[in-house]
C-alpha cells in the first residue's frame, strides 16, 4: 500500500440505545470531547436509524463519522420496515456495520452479509464487516470458522471494493461483558494475524496489507492500552462502553498506536 499510514479506527456500536434523543445527544457530547486532540484516529458514530440525522447535523470534528448499525438487503420499494444504503448515504453518512453477530442471531447468514456488502459499496458506503466465533476450543475449530466467514462474505467482490476493507474480529461469547471478561490481548493478536493470513491467501498481500483489523467485545477503558500494546489492532468496535464517559479514554489509548 505504498507506505500509505493507515489511520486508526475506533467505531460506536450503540446498538438499540439510547431511549431518548436528549441522551442520544448527551453520549454524542461525550464523543466529541474525547474526540478533542487525537491525531491519528478517526471515529464512526452508529446511532439508532432515527438519531442519525439530528446527530449529522451537529457540528462535528472532522475526526467524527457517521455509520448505520444495518441496512437493507433491496436497493428501493415495498420493503415495509427496512432501510437503504442510499438512505444512509445521503444523510450523509459514511459507514455501515455489517454481519454483526446480533444480527447474524436474527438469520443473516454468509450470504445475506456479502449481498448488503454489495449494496453497501453500491452506495459508496464504506462496511465494518463482523466476524466472530460462539466458542472456542482446543482443536482451533473456531480459526476455520472464521476463515469461512470472511471467504463467503468477501470473496466474489471486486479488487477495487475490498481494498481497505475493515474486519472487526468480535468473538461472540466476550460481547456485552466486563474487560475482565473480554478477550486476552494474546488471543487477540493470534486471532488478528490469522485474519491477516487469511486476507493474504484470498485475495493478496495488497489487500491485506490495507485492510484494518478491530477488536470488539467488552472493550472499556481497562483494557483498551494492553489490546492496542500487545494485540496489533487497528481500532475497535465498542458497544456498551462508547455511551459512557470511559469512551474518551478508550479513545486515548488508541491513539497512542502511530
Ligand atoms: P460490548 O462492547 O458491549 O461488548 O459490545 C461489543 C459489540 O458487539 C460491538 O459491536
Amino acid at each position: 500500500m505504498g507506505g500509505m499510514k493507515k489511520r486508526n479506527l475506533v467505531v460506536a456500536n450503540w446498538k438499540m440505545n439510547p431511549n431518548t434523543f436528549l441522551d442520544a445527544k448527551k453520549a454524542f457530547d461525550g464523543v466529541r470531547l474525547g474526540a478533542k486532540g487525537l491525531k491519528n484516529t478517526d471515529i464512526v458514530v452508529c446511532p439508532p436509524f432515527p438519531y442519525i440525522y439530528p446527530l449529522v447535523k451537529l457540528n462535528s470534528p472532522k475526526n467524527i463519522f457517521f455509520g448505520a448499525q444495518n441496512i437493507s438487503i433491496e436497493p428501493k420499494g415495498a420493503f415495509t420496515g427496512e432501510v437503504s444504503s442510499e438512505m444512509i448515504k445521503t444523510l450523509p453518512a459514511k459507514y455501515v456495520i455489517l454481519g454483526h453477530s446480533e444480527r447474524r442471531k436474527m438469520g443473516e447468514t454468509n450470504e445475506i452479509v456479502k449481498a448488503k456488502l454489495q449494496r453497501a459499496f453500491g452506495a459508496d458506503l464504506v462496511p465494518i464487516l463482523c466476524v466472530g466465533e460462539n466458542e472456542r476450543d482446543k482443536e482451533g475449530n473456531h480459526l476455520g470458522f472464521i476463515k469461512n466467514q470472511i471467504k463467503e462474505c468477501l470473496i466474489g467482490l471486486s479488487k477495487k471494493d475490498l481494498v481497505g476493507i475493515n474486519i472487526a474480529y468480535e468473538p461472540i461469547w466476550a460481547i456485552g461483558k466486563s474487560y475482565l471478561e473480554a478477550m486476552s490481548p494474546t488471543d487477540i493478536h493470534e486471532t488478528v494475524l490469522f485474519i491477516k493470513k487469511v486476507l493474504i491467501e484470498q485475495f493478496g498481500s495488497d489487500i491485506a496489507g490495507g485492510s484494518k483489523i478491530l477488536y470488539g467485545g467488552s472493550v472499556e477503558a481497562e483494557n483498551a492500552s494492553e489490546i492496542v500494546r500487545i494485540g496489533n489492532v487497528d481500532g475497535f468496535l465498542v458497544g456498551h462502553a462508547s455511551l459512557t464517559s470511559q469512551f474518551s479514554d478508550i479513545l486515548k489509548a488508541v491513539d497512542l498506536k502511530r
